[in-house]
């Protein structure tokens, strides 16, 4: 018996990193998961087999989940797959996260913000319309992020985005009610986000150098992607269904000291 048995998931940006660990923890827990990323090759298409390695239906769903059209696309393409949708994981951002003040111009603004804020929204929103017509609820819950508590240098679109997020599914779980549907955010500290080395059969990859995190975080040590499934697979389950409109910081303490400087 899983937490998760028989519901279906579908997890944006899921190629690596915590994307791919939420996929093979849900998976683990007994739900047929749906993997995403704008990257199509083979690491994403054994992510997918990594899932169904588990006794559970993986698939993969090529797309940028950037634009509307694309957003629509692949939950078209995952509603091929598994005929409903449960739990929609928006996860997905791009590697060049941060951005001097001075060089933010209008295209890296919009593309922060049309992955970040109108991706992860309009995910929702159609994941939202499919669970509402379906009569069983579901779950939705947003990547934010450390940035959107704490400003530091060049990080001010990436952090904006984020925060944004905070109020977002705020917004869903009020416009939601009724229908048995959380939405939240989990918002990491620094994760490593590595694909693990050798046997690829595991959650994590390599961990952070700890020496990076020893003068203020609390936890001495960086955050792997099962820590921030873990606390998805909360969210997601029967566990944490009274949880919405909720961020919960999953950071080793960082946002507790007030720095996210080492
Ligand atoms: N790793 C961290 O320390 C950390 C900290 C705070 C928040 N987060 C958040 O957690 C989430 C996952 O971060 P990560 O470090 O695992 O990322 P990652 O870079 O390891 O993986 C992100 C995936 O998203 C995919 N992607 C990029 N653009 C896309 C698009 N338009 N459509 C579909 N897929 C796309 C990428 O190809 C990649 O596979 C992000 O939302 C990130 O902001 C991460």
């Amino acid at each position: 018996m899983g937490l998760l048995d028989g519901k279906k998931a579908l997890i944006t940006g899921a190629r690596k990193g915590i994307g791919r660990g939420i996929a093979l923890t849900l998976a683990n827990e007994g739900a047929d998961v749906g993997i995403n990323d704008i990257v199509d090759d083979e690491v994403s298409r054994r992510a997918a087999e990594l899932v169904t390695n588990r006794g559970v239906k993986g698939t993969f769903h090529a797309g940028d989940v950037s634009t509307v059209a694309g957003v629509n696309a692949v939950i078209d393409s995952f509603l091929a797959e598994h005929g409903r949708i449960d739990i929609l994981v928006n996860n997905a951002i791009f590697p060049d996260q941060s951005r001097p003040l001075f060089d933010t111009d209008e295209a890296y603004w919009d593309r922060m913000m049309n992955l970040s804020l109108k991706g992860y929204f309009f995910g929702a929103q159609r994941a939202a319309k499919e669970m509402i017509a379906q009569g069983n609820g579901g779950s939705i819950v947003c990547l934010s992020s450390v940035h959107a508590y704490v400003a530091i240098e060049e990080w001010t679109a990436y952090g904006t985005a984020k925060a944004g997020l905070r109020r977002m599914v705020k917004g869903l779980a009020i416009d939601l009610k009724g229908h048995n549907i959380n939405a939240n955010c989990i918002a990491p500290g620094a994760i490593s986000n590595v694909l693990p080395d050798g046997d690829d059969d595991v959650i994590d990859g390599a961990p952070h150098d700890p020496s990076r995190f020893t003068k203020h975080l609390p936890a001495a040590k960086g955050g792997l992607p099962s820590d921030i499934a873990n606390a998805v697979l909360y969210l997601t389950s029967e566990l944490g269904q009274y949880v919405n409109g909720e961020t919960i910081l999953v950071d080793g303490g960082m946002i507790a000291t007030k720095t996210m400087q080492d």
